[in-house]
């Protein structure tokens, strides 16, 4: 299990959707395996440029062993994605950004990163491990309410104060300490299904309240049409429902007119000089029935791009 591969998901759909140009400047924000990355730079010619991210030292270390001079690894969130664009001297300059966001199988099923309720090791879901709080430190200080908003709001779990009042009852006789220890509270409280793991939404929604998700993905969408260029193209793979409503809302907000109230003393030229960025070919595309025999984690995968336009 530990050190398990991870098997990149909609590989040809999100090259298809970048329509690498061969000296073009991309990002990949979420590095993970490389899988995605690899791709990219098999794509560009010699004067292209890949800058790719990952939060996780693990994942720094696999992209470290790349010895390629149009490759650049940055350790950060993508989240910091402006400050790094102007470092770096690309800000407006992007052709293209991916995200396929969510944890790597490397995360998922190495015991010792504590992602997983089926495997046993310490509770800890950070994605990088050196920073932050792990669910350890979170399951056994935050208040029963507390517990029960994340788990409602992230995992759309039914019995969320249930699985809150026991966490606290249990804790208060012994802490928590591994990912068997909570797996078993819930599976307690949870009814069996025969499609869905009973511990599946609480450990997804202890995964994304940990590393902040939901507030990465948010501020990455305020910053991503400022540093693109005229005609960069935004591909994005999320892997549950509330993540692909904000990219969702998001896409289709900056593809409509900029609706000015009726009355309004602005001319047309006024309005364009407020710079209101849009963006076109607005996609939704899913893995094949192929794809999701293959690699049972694509199934919930949605894959959204668009392009922006000058
Ligand atoms: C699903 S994996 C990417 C897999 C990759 N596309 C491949 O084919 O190998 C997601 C990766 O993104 C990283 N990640 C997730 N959220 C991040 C964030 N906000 N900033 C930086 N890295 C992030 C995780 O650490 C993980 O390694």
């Amino acid at each position: 299990m530990k050190n398990q591969k991870h098997i990149t998901v909609l590989l040809h759909e999100a090259i298809k959707y970048l329509n690498i140009k061969k000296n073009g400047i991309y990002i990949d924000g979420t590095f993970g395996g490389g899988g995605h990355s690899l791709n990219i730079l098999k794509h560009l010619g010699k004067q292209g440029k890949l800058y790719s991210f990952d939060q996780d030292p693990y994942a720094i270390n696999i992209a470290k062993k790349i010895f390629d001079s149009r490759f650049h690894i940055i350790q950060d969130k993508f989240s910091n994605i402006t400050m790094h664009a102007k470092n770096m001297n690309i800000y407006k300059k992007i052709d293209g950004i991916l995200l396929d966001l969510g944890p790597s199988s490397m995360q998922l099923f190495n015991p010792q990163r504590g992602f997983s309720f089926r495997i046993n090791g310490p509770l800890d879901m950070r994605m990088n491990p050196c920073h932050g709080t792990s669910a350890k430190q979170w399951i056994n200080t935050s208040n029963q309410n507390t517990i029960a908003y994340i788990l409602k709001t992230l995992g759309e779990e039914k019995y969320a104060k249930k699985i809150a009042n026991k966490i606290v009852k249990i804790r208060n006789i012994k802490p928590i300490n591994t990912t068997q220890e909570l797996s078993a509270i819930i599976q307690n409280i949870v009814p069996y299904n025969k499609y869905k793991h009973p511990a599946r939404r609480s450990f997804q929604a202890i995964r994304i309240f940990i590393n902040q998700e939901l507030y990465e993905i948010k501020t990455f969408l305020q910053q991503v049409l400022n540093i693109l260029n005229s005609h960069g193209k935004i591909v994005i793979i999320s892997f549950h429902s509330i993540e692909d409503r904000i990219i969702k809302k998001f896409m289709i907000q900056h593809s409509q007119n900029v609706n000015i109230p009726y009355n309004l003393p602005i001319t047309e030229n006024k309005i364009n000089q407020l710079n209101i960025k849009k963006i076109k070919n607005i996609k939704r595309i899913f893995p094949s029935p192929q794809e999701m025999i293959q690699n049972p984690r694509s199934r919930s995968a949605i894959l959204r791009t668009a392009q922006l336009i000058e």
